[in-house]
């Protein structure tokens, strides 16, 4: 080499060096998504990951300042396997904070290991009353819903719309239980009559002798929560067992989000109530489904929809703390005061870190769970046997 390009070569290298620093970041923030990605409720899971992916890229990639690494885990919606999953992404994957999950048994089992161990967790779906109930805690937040949220609005539509005698029809685990729970309080307040309340296994889809025992029964509507690949059978199960024309079906909207176009004309005209709805028509929710769309070549639903308020409210807690979630009081003292800026409209967040939302009453026209109104204004689940 050129005896003079030395000390050239040298400084350079020095530049280099001394550049480093100033350029580095703070590590990755460790996000461990813990959702189904098999099963009947695959194409949830699937829309939470991609509504959070979508936030972030508007962000620029980062939350707060700091980017993201994602570690994935198929829960396969297994109660049994929760608890050795959620441990594994803590203790092997180190995660910062854990995303998940959709089936309310998981979310339990995840909910008891976060408390006990204060890791942070943001629930993008799981609505079982418990997580922020009884297994509040200040590191533990919901983008979603409660279970009896849903249940409660519906029970209020169905009753304000003149139905007195209801068979009622889920699977029997916590979500269908405390869906129904919720429905039975706000219809029997009105002096509505619950006939029968007929439940399967979950995710079990062998509805014929049930759909037997609801055209016996003679109520004058039903109520039913099934959620994913299940509610594409039951509504066309009972749309083909001619239920369909003499005795309305209702739901929790997740009877009917997402699953339309699977559900075709079977679906028509099936009444829901949910935090969401097609056809909002604001500049937020707009923005939000022009984006969604051209992002992944498919219609946003609710789940995509709290997978992005997910995203919304971990970068709440990040710009509060600066990137740091070991400081969880900060965190969790932004995301109670916060106003997320929800495409669903905008929410806050009940003691129990609920969200306090508006419930609408849908109507299934075409392709749309279309809004016709209020069925519960700024519905706040009570969070019972919650103290923290
Ligand atoms: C739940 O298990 O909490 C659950 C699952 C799917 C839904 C709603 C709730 O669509």
């Amino acid at each position: 080499m050129d005896a003079r390009a030395r000390p050239l070569l040298l400084a350079a290298a020095l530049l280099a060096s001394t550049a480093l620093p100033a350029q580095a970041q703070a590590p990755k923030l460790k996000v461990g998504l813990m959702l189904p990605y098999t099963g009947t409720y695959a194409a949830l899971g699937n829309a939470i990951e991609n509504g959070f992916k979508l936030y972030l890229t508007e962000q620029g990639g980062k939350l707060g300042t700091r980017e993201i690494e994602f570690v994935k885990v198929d829960d396969e919606s297994d109660p049994a396997k929760a608890t050795d999953n959620i441990n594994k992404l803590i203790k092997r994957d180190n995660v910062d904070v854990v995303i998940g999950s959709v089936h309310s048994g998981v979310a339990m089992a995840m909910a008891r290991v976060a408390k006990q161990s204060g890791t942070l967790l943001i629930v993008p779906n799981a609505g079982a009353d418990a997580v922020t109930g009884a297994m509040c805690a200040p590191n533990i937040f919901r983008s979603s819903f409660a279970n009896w949220q849903p249940g409660y609005a519906t029970g209020e539509a169905m009753a304000q719309r003149g139905h007195k005698k209801v068979v009622t029809i889920t699977w029997k685990y916590a979500a269908g239980d405390e869906m129904v729970g919720g429905f039975k309080e706000a219809f029997q307040k009105s002096s509505g009559q619950v006939l029968k309340e007929l439940s399967l296994p979950f995710p079990n889809v062998e509805f014929q002798a049930l759909l037997t025992e609801i055209a016996a029964s003679k109520p004058d509507a039903v109520f039913a929560f099934f959620a994913g690949a299940g509610a594409v059978k039951f509504v066309k199960d009972y749309a083909a067992a001619g239920l369909k024309k003499n005795i309305p079906l209702y739901g929790t909207g997740f009877l009917t989000d997402g699953t339309l176009d699977a559900q075709g004309a079977d679906a028509e005209g099936v009444l829901t109530a949910l935090h969401y709805a097609d056809g909002l028509n604001t500049p937020r929710d707009n923005a939000f489904r022009l984006a969604y769309a051209k992002t992944y070549k498919l219609q946003p639903d609710v789940y995509a929809m709290q997978g992005y308020d997910a995203a919304q409210m971990l970068a709440v807690g990040l710009a509060a703390t600066k990137g740091d979630v070991t400081k969880k009081a900060e965190f969790a003292a932004a995301l109670r005061k916060a106003k997320i800026d929800s495409p669903r409209g905008p929410f806050t967040l009940s003691a129990s870190h609920n969200p306090v939302q508006d419930q609408y009453l849908r109507q299934v026209v075409g392709k749309e769970n279309k809004s016709i109104g209020i069925a519960s204004k700024a519905l706040s689940d009570p969070g019972k046997g919650c103290s923290m």
